[in-house]
């Protein structure tokens, strides 16, 4: 069997032992309200809740905090989006079952809890105003959302429960009750030729190499070429030092936007940090 199809099998069959579980505390429920099934088909993808310690640990890895925005794509039962709203965050979920969408407005009302839940196909819908993504989709569709969420402001945290995201590295992958947790980092597109001018020293041509989050370069100094030591680019912040030119160790540290400018503090032995500015050569 494939293992994905593996995976959400096992993870629908456990969610189905629960209910025998919780019967002897559950509330007798109205025979007219909804109840979907552990399983049942969806768009593009079935219904199976995240388990709260998964949730708890997206969360936390995405570092989610009060005023946070924080949209689920293809909410389900509003599990990830209400623990969300009750950190504070301004949470909302994209569900194309209008019955999925509706159950998740009475939880979120029962938990006493404001969220939003919009009816819609997230492969339509515009969510770039997000701080934070939460994804618990098949493989196929997270690699269709790749280059939206590439393209999403820089730092923008994106957590996954199991799958990855195309070839896109995950900055951090934790295992929890069985299944795995990742998150990713928004990288600020940097890749190209830059010009940096710092106060007091010849304009420097640097050349960076990017790969997601993965960079590396080199510098263009009084002629002479430097391959950057310890280039780091971490959301819209970026780091390298630039050895060996005539003014020593140059460290850069900077904030990339994806409007083609660099701006922060070069670091020299022994001098005060000055402020550089790198714009596209
Ligand atoms: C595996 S469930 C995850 C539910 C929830 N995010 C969670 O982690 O508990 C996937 C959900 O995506 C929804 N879905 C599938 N394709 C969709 C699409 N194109 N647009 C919006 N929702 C979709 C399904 O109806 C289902 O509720």
């Amino acid at each position: 069997m494939h293992p994905i199809r593996r995976h959400l099998l096992a993870a629908a069959s456990a969610s189905l032992l629960l209910p025998p579980l919780l019967s002897s505390c559950a509330q007798p429920r109205p025979r007219d309200v909804y109840s979907p099934i552990v399983g049942q088909d969806g768009k593009d993808a079935m219904w199976v809740p995240t388990p709260d310690a998964v949730v708890e640990r997206m969360l936390d890895m995405a570092e989610v905090k009060r005023g946070d925005r924080v949209v689920d794509l293809g909410s389900g039962d509003g599990t990830i989006v209400i623990a969300a709203a009750r950190r504070g965050a301004r949470a909302r979920g994209i569900e194309y079952d209008a019955n999925l969408v509706a159950l998740s407005r009475r939880n979120a009302r029962q938990a006493g809890v404001q969220a939003d839940f919009v009816q819609g196909d997230i492969f339509q819908s515009d969510f770039s105003d997000a701080d934070v993504v939460t994804l618990y989709l098949m493989p196929e569709m997270n690699e269709r959302l790749l280059p939206t969420l590439l393209d999403m402001k820089p730092g923008t945290r994106v957590a996954s429960h199991q799958f990855g995201i195309g070839h896109w590295p995950p900055d951090r992958t934790d295992e929890v009750a069985g299944r795995f947790a990742h998150l990713w980092i928004v990288p600020a597109k940097v890749g190209g030729t830059w010009t940096a001018r710092v106060d007091g020293e010849p304009p420097l041509q640097v050349e960076l190499r990017q790969n997601f989050q993965k960079l590396e370069g080199d510098a263009l100094v009084a002629g002479e070429r430097f391959e950057l030591a310890l280039p780091r680019l971490r959301g819209p912040a970026i780091r390298f030092d630039v050895r060996g030119g005539p003014a020593g160790t140059m460290r850069f540290e900077g904030t990339a936007d994806n409007g083609g400018r660099i701006n922060g503090t070069v670091l020299t032995a022994g001098a005060h940090p000055r402020p550089f500015t790198a714009t596209r050569a």
